[in-house]
C-alpha cells in the first residue's frame, strides 16, 4: 500500500451536459467516468480514496458504490479548493493526489510518474495550441513555477501562455491542510481555487515540480456531449492502438468500440463496426466480420464469424463458423468445427464436433451431439409457458427442415427426423422418425373469392 490518499473531485453539477445525470456518470466506454477515475486510482493502491460528492450525491453514491470509497458531501459547491476542505478530516496518508471525476482518461502510468516525484508538491501540466477555458502556469525566467492563474483571472498577455494546469496535482499532505486553512475566495468567480496552493507554495520557496502527462487526450475535461463524443474515440483509440500494437488486424481503428476487456490471440482480425463488451476472448486466426457485437464470451482458434453476429456469454469452439446474422445467447458452448448459420438463435445448448444448424432455427437449452444436422426452420420447443425443458439429440442424428423438437426430448444416435415433423416422444437409436398427416390432393377445390 502506498502512503498516499486520493481525492477525486466529482461535486460539480455539469451543466452543459443538460441532462439529469449527473455529469460524472455518463458514460465512456460502457461505464460511467467516475469509474474511469477510480479504477486509475485503485492502480496506485492508496490508502483511502475519498470522493467528493454534492449535485445527485444520492445517485452518484448509488452507481459506484465500493467498500473502499470514501463519501464527502459538499453543499453548497464553492470551488475546488472548497471542495478538498471538506475531505481535509480523512486526508492521513503521507501525500495527497487531487484527480477530478470530469477527466477520466487519466492513465496509472502518468499518476504512477507523477505522484513518484520527491518534491513536496507535483503538478501535471501540459503544453497545448489552444488553452482556452483553463488555468495557466506562470513561471519564472529560470522555469520555477510561481502560480496557477485562472482565464478569468489573468490578463490579456497572461492568457497567450500555452502551459495549462490539468487541475491534477500531489502534495505533502500537512502542507495541504496548512494552505486549506489560509484559502480566501478573492476572485473573479468569488470560488475558493485548489490552485492557490501553488502560490503559497512559491512564496515559501517550496519546490514545485511538474511533468506531463503520456498522451494529451489524459487530461482532457468532459464538459459537454461534444466532448464526450471526443473523449470516448480517443479512449477507443488507444484501445485499438494498445490491440494493433499486439499484432491484431483492425480494419479501421475508427470503427471499433471495447466496452470491457478485449483480449487477442495472434493473426486475429477484425473488420468494421465491431462491439466487444464485458469480457472478451479471441483466439488464434480468430477473424471477427463486419458490425458483430460480442459480450462476455470466448472464440477459439481459427474459428470466423461472419457479420451482424451477436454473442453473448459462449464459449465458442476452434474452426467454427458462425453467421451471418446469428444470434449466440448466454450458456451456449460449441465444440471444434461448429457451423451456426444465418437467422439461427442458440441459446443455453451444448453443441458436438462438426455439428450444424446453417438456417432459420431456434436452438433452446439442448444438447446436441457430435456431426448433426439441424436443417432450416427446426425449432426446439422448450417452454411450456411455465418452465424449460431440455432437447437432446444424439451423435449423426440429422433433422429434417421444418422439425419441432417438444422438449423434454431425446433423438438417440444416427435417427433421421423427416422433415416437417413434430416430434413429441422420444426415438431410439437409427431409422426414420415421422409425424405427418398424410398429404392428398383435392382437385376440385376452389380458391375462396372476394365477396
Ligand atoms: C479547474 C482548475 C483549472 C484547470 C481546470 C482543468 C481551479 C480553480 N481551476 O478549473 O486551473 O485548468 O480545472 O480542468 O481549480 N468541483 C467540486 N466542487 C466545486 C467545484 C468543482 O467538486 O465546488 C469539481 C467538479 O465536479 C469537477 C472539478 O472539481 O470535477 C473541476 O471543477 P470545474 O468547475 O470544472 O473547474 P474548472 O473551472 O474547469
Ligand atoms: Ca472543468
Amino acid at each position: 500500500m502506498s502512503d498516499l490518499d486520493i481525492i477525486v473531485l466529482a461535486a460539480g453539477k455539469g451543466t452543459r451536459m443538460k441532462s439529469s445525470i449527473p455529469k460524472v456518470l455518463h458514460q465512456i466506454a460502457g461505464k460511467p467516468m467516475l469509474s474511469h477515475v477510480i479504477k486509475a486510482a485503485e492502480s496506485l493502491d492508496p490508502k483511502a480514496i475519498v470522493l467528493v460528492v454534492g449535485h445527485e450525491a444520492d445517485a452518484v453514491k448509488k452507481s459506484i458504490a465500493n467498500d473502499r470509497l470514501i463519501f464527502v458531501t459538499q453543499s453548497p459547491q464553492l470551488g475546488t479548493g472548497h471542495a478538498v476542505l471538506q475531505t481535509k478530516p480523512f486526508l492521513k496518508a503521507k501525500k495527497t493526489l487531487v484527480l477530478y471525476g470530469d477527466v477520466p482518461c487519466i492513465s496509472n502510468v502518468t499518476l504512477a510518474r507523477l505522484t513518484a516525484s520527491s518534491a513536496q508538491i507535483s503538478i501535471l501540466t501540459q503544453v497545448v495550441t489552444n488553452p482556452t477555458g483553463y488555468g495557466r502556469i506562470l513561471r519564472d525566467n529560470a522555469g520555477n513555477i510561481l502560480s496557477i492563474l485562472e482565464e478569468k483571472d489573468a490578463s490579456e498577455e497572461e492568457r497567450k501562455t500555452r502551459e495549462i494546469n490539468t487541475g491534477i496535482l500531489c502534495l505533502d499532505t500537512e502542507l495541504l491542510k496548512n494552505f486549506l486553512d489560509q484559502m480566501s475566495n478573492e476572485n473573479a468567480q468569488k470560488e475558493y481555487y485548489l490552485t492557490d496552493v501553488i502560490r503559497f507554495a512559491s512564496h515559501k520557496n517550496i519546490a514545485i515540480d511538474s511533468c506531463e502527462p503520456i498522451y494529451e487526450h489524459e487530461v482532457i475535461g468532459v464538459n459537454s456531449k461534444q466532448d464526450l463524443a471526443v473523449m470516448e474515440r480517443e479512449y477507443q483509440k488507444s484501445a485499438a492502438d494498445k490491440l494493433m500494437k499486439d499484432g491484431v488486424t483492425i480494419a479501421d481503428p475508427a470503427r471499433i468500440d471495447i466496452r470491457g476487456t478485449l483480449t487477442c490471440d495472434s493473426e486475429v482480425h477484425i473488420d468494421v463496426g465491431c462491439i466487444f463488451e464485458g469480457d472478451v476472448h479471441l483466439g488464434k486466426s480468430v477473424k471477427v466480420g463486419a458490425y458483430s457485437i460480442i459480450k462476455d464470451s470466448a472464440i477459439g482458434d481459427g474459428s470466423e464469424i461472419l457479420p451482424f453476429c451477436h454473442i453473448e456469454g459462449a464459449q465458442i469452439g476452434e474452426r467454427n463458423t458462425l453467421g451471418p446474422y446469428c444470434r449466440i445467447r448466454p450458456k451456449t458452448k460449441s465444440h471444434s468445427g461448429v457451423k451456426i448459420g444465418n437467422f439461427v438463435e442458440v441459446k443455453a445448448t451444448e453443441i458436438g464436433e462438426d455439428s450444424k444448424a446453417n438456417h432459420l432455427a431456434y436452438v433452446g437449452d439442448a444438447k446436441i451431439g457430435r456431426n448433426v444436422n439441424v436443417g432450416a426452420g427446426t425449432i426446439t420447443c422448450n417452454y411450456d409457458g411455465a418452465n424449460k425443458y431440455q432437447t437432446i439429440l444424439e451423435d449423426d442424428v440429422f433433422v429434417g427442415s421444418d422439425t419441432q423438437l417438444v422438449a423434454p426430448v431425446k433423438v438417440g444416435k444416427g435417427v433421421t427426423i423427416a422433415a416437417g415433423s413434430t416430434i413429441t416422444k422420444d426415438v431410439t437409436e437409427g431409422g426414420l422418425a415421422i409425424s405427418r398427416t398424410k398429404q392428398s390432393h383435392l382437385p376440385s377445390w376452389k380458391r375462396p373469392i372476394k365477396i
